[in-house]
């Protein structure tokens, strides 16, 4: 969500690189890390 590569080294493109060029890209680490932990949380 920072920088569009992945952990193992690939590139995010298309649309989604525009969601992290124009837009993620900007939020604070922790506003990043509050998005990640939302999106990882267990639902019941
Ligand atoms: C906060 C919002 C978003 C988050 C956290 C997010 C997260 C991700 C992640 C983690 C991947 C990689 C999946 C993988 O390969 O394992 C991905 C890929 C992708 N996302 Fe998003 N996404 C967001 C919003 C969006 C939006 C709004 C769009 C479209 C307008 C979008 C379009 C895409 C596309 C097209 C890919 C595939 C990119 C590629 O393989 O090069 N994403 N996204």
């Amino acid at each position: 969500m920072s920088s569009g590569i992945t952990p193992d080294g690939d590139v995010l493109g298309g649309s989604m690189g525009e969601v992290i060029r124009d837009g993620t890209g900007f939020l604070s680490a922790e506003d990043r890390k509050a998005i990640a932990t939302y999106l990882m949380a267990e639902t019941d």
